[in-house]
């Protein structure tokens, strides 16, 4: 089954074909880093913009390097949420085109079960149930996934998403954007224990995150110890410090998640997931617990259209398909009627 799927939840629009939910035949990213750079940050008009520009183009180029065409594809998933609204209704609103005008069947997929999906693309061996740690510029959450698509949430974020407080950070040192992989090979040579930020919520209790302390503590030792001009070694001591703040706590709470649940194996994914520092501790972690860990590569961790593809698939495997009157959905969870009247098509139980 050779599936079309369609990503523009944020801001890049990702368009691939998928082979039988593993076999990836193109996987093309526009990036708009370009157009958000200079604000630091994503600005959602801008972005839905973009994607409506580059949607076709897109689409084209993923035909194309697949060597396929809209009539021999079998079927169109969609991410409908989370996301910007604007800019996910553009892929929504093409998706949803091609489907009615080429007369295949389309289905809606969220952008976390795409995340979760997306090590299936790679790894043959990974099975479910799994405990799934989505780290990204959006999102930290940590769920129990017993199936494609039966994802429970176990903990998230209070406040800001790990990836967002890199970004944050980055900005705060004048340092580029997306502050992710600058702070990720700035802080190689590092000592990540010259100064040590604070980690919140590490007690038992919860398998909430929180992120935006962090934040607050690198712009109050800023604040009281002003970086000048030259000093790079101290600088590289700050990101190094601050990356280590924001791996320990992933880790610590993952490994406390798995414990409590016993699970045998994590998948790591989301943007934060291709930062290298992060898959070394990970991996440091999972084989003193015995746990297995997989991690998409870099580019299927960060924002991507094959992940829906895997999911997409599975659906319209099993006869699930959405209807038109199907939304697009900023937040989490995607609320159950808009599954129940008629977006979804169950004919089959999950
Ligand atoms: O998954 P993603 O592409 O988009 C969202 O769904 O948010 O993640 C983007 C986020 C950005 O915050 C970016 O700074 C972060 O992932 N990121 C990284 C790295 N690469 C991307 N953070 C840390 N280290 C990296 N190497
Ligand atoms: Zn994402």
């Amino acid at each position: 089954m050779l599936v079309l799927a369609i990503e523009s939840s944020c801001d890049d629009t990702g368009v691939a074909v998928v082979e039988d939910g593993r076999r990836v035949l193109s996987n093309r990213v526009s990036s708009q880093i370009e157009v958000h750079r200079k604000y630091g940050g994503v600005v959602p008009e801008l972005a839905s913009r973009r994607h409506i520009e580059t949607i076709i183009p897109v689409i084209r180029a993923a035909l194309e390097e697949a060597q396929t065409t809209l009539d021999d594809i079998d079927g169109v998933a969609v991410t409908c949420g989370p996301g910007l609204v604007g800019s996910l209704l553009v892929g929504l609103s093409v998706a949803k085109s091609i489907a009615y005008g080429k007369g295949k069947p389309w289905v809606g997929v969220t952008h976390i079960d795409g995340h979760l999906c997306a090590p299936f693309l790679e790894r043959e061996d990974l099975v479910f149930p799994f405990l799934g740690l989505v780290v990204s510029g959006g999102h930290t959450s940590l769920y129990r996934v017993e199936g494609v698509g039966r994802t429970h949430l176990l903990g998230k974020t209070r406040d800001d998403a790990a990836g967002e407080v890199f970004d944050k950070v980055a900005k705060v040192l004048g340092l580029g954007y997306p502050g992710g992989p600058i702070i990720d090979r700035m802080s190689k040579p590092g000592n990540p224990r010259t100064i040590r930020f604070p980690r919140a919520l590490l007690s038992s209790r919860t398998l909430d995150f929180s992120f935006s302390g962090l934040k607050t503590s690198v712009v109050n030792y800023l604040k009281a110890h002003p970086l000048q001009e030259g000093q790079e070694d101290r600088l590289v001591g700050i990101v190094s410090g601050f990356q280590e703040a924001v791996v320990d706590a992933l880790v610590r709470k993952t490994k406390q998640a798995a414990r409590q649940h016993r699970f045998e194996r994590i998948v790591v994914s989301g943007g934060v997931a291709s930062n290298s520092h992060l898959r070394r501790t990970f991996e440091e972690m999972a084989r003193a617990e015995d746990l297995e860990v997989f991690f998409p590569s870099p580019e299927l961790c960060t924002d991507n259209a094959a992940m829906i593809g895997v999911v997409g698939y599975h659906y319209l495997q099993k006869g699930w398909t959405s209807t038109l009157s199907l939304n697009a959905f900023a937040n989490l969870p995607i609320p159950l009627e808009a599954q129940l009247t008629g977006s979804f098509t169950k004919d089959a139980d999950n």
